[in-house]
Formats: structure tokens, C-alpha cells, sequence
């Protein structure tokens, strides 16, 4: 019995180390164990805490496009996913030839991808500058071409070449600024304007952006208003301009696509400021100037309000304010896409059928909930991607720089002609950084001097930014 006991003791001693040595080992464990399960969490948890920022901002887009949508209604499938439906029963008369059918009554989105696009826009640069020429890997060689209708040349390997085509139309940086003016007015050609007097409110805009051959004047002062201040036309309304521009020689006219020598020509026979869009897709399916012009105005504009886009229910044909009925395209799908917009806080959609509910916007997602939201979505989709740069040069791949004691010459050309000699066209070019609004002043410091272009079209990535000094402008 003692024997048995001195035994015990002796293995006691061991059994006790062992048992130590066997807690410090399990609460190493234990703690590595936690550590890697909180790591794990923590990530886990701000996907998680994302992914409830997006469905509740989810919820807000549902409810705003049952309140707005005169029909339509969302269906959400995930926290990104959403599809816009018609009514049953909605007659779809657009018939498609190329694919052999009817325009289908849904359509679905990805609301992330969405907000991360439309977001960007507001702090864009859409109109070409030389500085994005030169900064542009290839902007010369390869690029400017591809501006230039009939140069005869895919490659502009004599820069002076290309020079004398963009000349005129090229200005050494932006001649226009993010947030540059409060509210805009978006007006386009549907017929549907002359059902409603929107005339006075179209004017009271800070800033007025018009399509193509759109007629400004007395005749239809009443519903679509008297103040110009921007055109985009598409290549072949350009040649029409002469009659159209006649008597607003201030109003800018951005070409949408390309130049060639007989824009060039017409170019130097009216004084207004011309200019080239930047951000276009320059392939097929390019989507219409409508969404173009929207862009354009989200890059200076803080709301853009749109007016005689056709968005009521009941389409049946094509119809411009100024000119007979004609095929168009695809109605249904732009009507729920421009619904969508009006709910990601993009634009304010004016029409006919809306005219009753004017400046009530309660329902559209506040500014602050849509900064959230597109911060969750930046977040998420960084994530996946293993990058982690979320600042605001986060889809900078390239880089340029501008010397601020060579800021080049504003737009013009060797041989100008007298008219455009004494015109106003330098007018936004030559703008004093101390006469800007106060909120684009803001967002230039924020951007530390740094203007942001779209290497091509909607991609998110790939932006060229080129740094400005900012003691030279501030
Ligand atoms: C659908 O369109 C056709 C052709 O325009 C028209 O005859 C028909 O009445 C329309 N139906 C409805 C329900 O609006
Ligand atoms: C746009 O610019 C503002 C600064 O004015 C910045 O805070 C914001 O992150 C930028 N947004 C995007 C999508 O680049
Ligand atoms: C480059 O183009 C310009 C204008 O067309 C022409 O005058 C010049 O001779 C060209 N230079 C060369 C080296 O071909
Ligand atoms: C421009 O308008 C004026 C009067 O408004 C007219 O006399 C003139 O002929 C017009 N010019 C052109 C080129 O249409």
C-alpha cells in the first residue's frame, strides 16, 4: 500500500509536468485557434455588415421604383441583383429584327455594378484635352486616329498630322469641372415634350445640354425653353449646325464620336466653343446620345434633371417635338433603365405622366444612403478582387503629369478663320480657378489637382489621371 503510494507519488511528479506542459499547449491552441476564428470573423463580419448596407439600399430602389415606376416593379434576387418588370399584358410593339423578337417585359440589373458606373461619372473628365493625348499610352499614335474620320491613316506616326485635325477642337485640359454647376437641365427630342409647358423650368437650370438638331426658339420657347448652353451631336447632325447655331454663339457644341475635315470646315465658320466627347464606346452598340448627353452632364453637374425623354407607359412610335414620327429603338428597356437611374439618385425624370408630382424627390435613396451604398459596393467587389485600394485614385493605371508652367494653348488653330478669331470659344478654357463654384473648387483640392478620364466607354478600371499643380490654379 505505501509502496503503491510512493509509486503514485513518483509518477505524480511526471503526470503533473505532463499536465502542464498539456495546458500550456491547449490554451496555445485555444488561443490560436480564437485569433484565427476572430481574424476569420472580422472580415466575415464587415462582408456581412456591406452586404446589409446593400440589401437595406436594395429595399429603398424597390420601393422607389413601385412608387415612380407608372407599372414597372423591382424584384430583388440578391443584395446586388434586382429585375425590372412590366406589367403583364404591356404591349411590347418594338420588334427587333436582328434577333427575331419582341422587346421582352424584364430586365434585370446589377445595382452595384450600377451605382460603382454612375458614381464615377460625377467625377469625370468627358471631353478630350491634349493633356489626356499625351498622357494616353499611344494617345497620338494609335488613339487620336481613331478620332479622325477619313484620315487616310491608322496610325498617326506624324503627330502633325493629327494635330491639324484635333487643333480646334483640343483644348490643353479641362475646360470643364466636376461640380461646376448645381442643378442642369437634360433635354431631349421626344414629342412627348409638347404635351406638357416645361419651357420655364427647363431655363431656370444653371445649365441647359441639348441633342443634335434640336430647335431652340420662339415656336417652341414654351415647352422646351429658350437657354442653350450645351449641344452633343452625333457626326452627322454636325454638318447641320450652321442654321441651328445661329444667334447663341456661346452655346458648346461637344461632337460625339469623330471629326473629319468637313466638320473641321464647318467648325471654323461659327464661333462657338467645339469640342470632342471623351468616355465614348467607340464600337457597336454604343448606347444613344441620351445616355451620353447624361453622362456629360453628370460630369459638371450636381442633379440633372431630364426632360422629353420618351418614359411614360403607351409608347408607340418614335416621335421628336420637331419632326415627324420615325423608328426608334428599344423603348421598354430604356424606360426601366432610366427608372433605375432616377432611383440610384442619378437623374429626375420629367414627363407627362409625372408632371403632377414636381420637386417632390422624398422617395428617391438620400445622397448620404447612396454614398454608403456605393462605399459597400466598392468595398465587396475589392474584396474579391485581393486589392485594397479604395481611395479615390483606386482605378488609376495610368498616370500623367502637367508641367503648370507649360499649360498649352487653349483650342484653336494656325489658320483660323476671322469668325473664330474673335469668338468667345476660349471662354471656358481660360476661366480663373477663383471664379469656379465654391463645391468644384472643394472637389479639386479633395482630388489633390488630379482630373480622371475613361480610357474607353463604361469600364470601371483603367482611368488615365493626370496631376495638375495645384499652386498654379489655387
Ligand atoms: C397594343 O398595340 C396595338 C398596336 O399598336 C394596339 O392595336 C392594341 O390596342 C394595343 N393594346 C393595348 C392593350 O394597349
Ligand atoms: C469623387 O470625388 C470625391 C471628392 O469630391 C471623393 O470623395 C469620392 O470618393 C470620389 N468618388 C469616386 C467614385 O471616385
Ligand atoms: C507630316 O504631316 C504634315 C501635314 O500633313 C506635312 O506637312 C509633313 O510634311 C509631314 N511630315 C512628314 C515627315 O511626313
Ligand atoms: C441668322 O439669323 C439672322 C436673323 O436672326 C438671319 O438674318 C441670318 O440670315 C441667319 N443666318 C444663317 C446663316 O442662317
Amino acid at each position: 500500500m505505501r509502496q503503491h503510494k510512493q509509486v503514485s507519488v513518483l509518477n505524480r511528479r511526471p503526470t503533473v509536468l505532463y499536465l502542464v506542459f498539456a495546458a500550456a499547449l491547449f490554451s496555445f491552441l485555444l488561443f490560436y485557434i480564437q485569433s484565427s476564428f476572430f481574424a476569420g470573423s472580422v472580415s466575415s463580419d464587415r462582408d456581412s455588415e456591406m452586404i446589409r448596407v446593400l440589401s437595406n439600399f436594395q429595399s429603398s430602389v424597390q420601393q422607389c421604383v413601385d412608387n415612380r415606376g407608372l407599372g414597372l416593379t423591382a424584384h430583388i434576387i440578391d443584395h446586388c441583383k434586382l429585375i425590372l418588370k412590366y406589367p403583364e399584358g404591356t404591349n411590347s410593339t418594338w420588334y427587333n429584327a436582328q434577333f427575331k423578337k419582341f422587346e421582352p417585359l424584364e430586365y434585370s440589373y446589377d445595382v452595384c455594378e450600377a451605382i460603382l458606373l454612375w458614381e464615377q461619372y460625377r467625377n469625370m473628365t468627358t471631353v478630350l484635352t491634349r493633356e489626356y493625348l499625351d498622357s494616353r499610352p499611344g494617345g497620338w499614335v494609335d488613339y487620336a486616329p481613331q478620332r479622325i474620320a477619313q484620315l487616310g491613316t491608322k496610325k498617326c506616326t506624324n503627330k502633325t498630322l493629327c494635330e491639324e485635325n484635333l487643333n480646334v477642337l483640343l483644348p490643353a485640359k479641362p475646360p470643364f469641372h466636376p461640380r461646376q454647376f448645381r442643378t442642369c437641365a437634360v433635354v431631349g427630342n421626344s414629342g412627348d415634350l409638347l404635351k406638357t409647358e416645361f419651357g420655364k423650368e427647363i431655363d431656370s437650370h444653371d445649365a441647359v445640354f441639348r441633342d443634335n438638331e434640336a430647335p431652340v426658339n420662339e415656336k417652341y420657347a414654351k415647352y422646351v425653353g429658350l437657354k442653350r448652353d450645351f449641344r452633343l451631336v452625333v457626326r452627322g447632325a454636325a454638318r447641320n449646325m450652321v442654321p441651328i447655331l445661329n444667334g447663341s454663339d456661346n452655346e458648346v457644341l461637344i461632337i460625339k464620336s469623330l471629326t473629319h475635315r468637313e466638320i473641321n470646315a464647318v467648325i471654323k465658320t461659327i464661333p462657338n466653343p467645339v469640342y470632342l466627347f471623351q468616355g465614348i464606346v467607340l464600337r457597336r452598340g454604343a448606347k444613344g446620345t441620351g445616355m451620353k448627353s447624361i453622362e456629360l452632364a453628370l460630369s459638371m453637374c450636381d442633379i440633372v434633371d431630364i426632360y422629353g425623354f420618351t418614359v411614360d407607359p403607351g409608347y408607340t412610335e418614335w416621335t421628336r417635338y420637331f419632326s415627324k414620327p420615325r423608328k426608334g429603338h428599344n423603348p421598354l428597356q430604356g424606360r426601366a433603365y432610366y427608372q433605375l437611374l432616377e432611383c440610384l439618385g442619378v437623374i429626375r425624370i420629367h414627363s407627362p405622366m409625372r408632371s403632377k408630382r414636381r420637386e417632390d424627390w422624398s422617395d428617391i435613396p438620400s445622397r448620404e444612403m447612396i454614398t454608403q451604398a456605393h462605399a459597400a459596393a466598392l468595398r465587396l467587389k475589392k474584396n474579391q478582387g485581393q486589392s485594397d485600394d479604395l481611395g479615390q485614385f483606386g482605378n488609376c493605371n495610368v498616370w500623367g503629369n502637367v508641367d503648370p508652367d507649360n499649360s498649352g494653348p487653349v483650342s484653336g488653330s494656325p489658320d483660323m478663320s476671322d469668325v473664330r478669331k474673335y469668338s468667345n470659344y476660349n471662354k471656358w478654357e481660360v476661366m480663373p480657378f477663383e471664379s469656379l463654384r465654391r463645391e468644384a473648387q472643394d472637389h479639386y483640392n479633395q482630388m489633390q489637382g488630379v482630373s480622371l478620364y475613361k480610357m474607353d466607354g463604361n469600364r470601371l478600371d483603367d482611368l488615365v489621371c493626370v496631376r495638375h499643380s495645384l499652386k498654379s490654379e489655387a
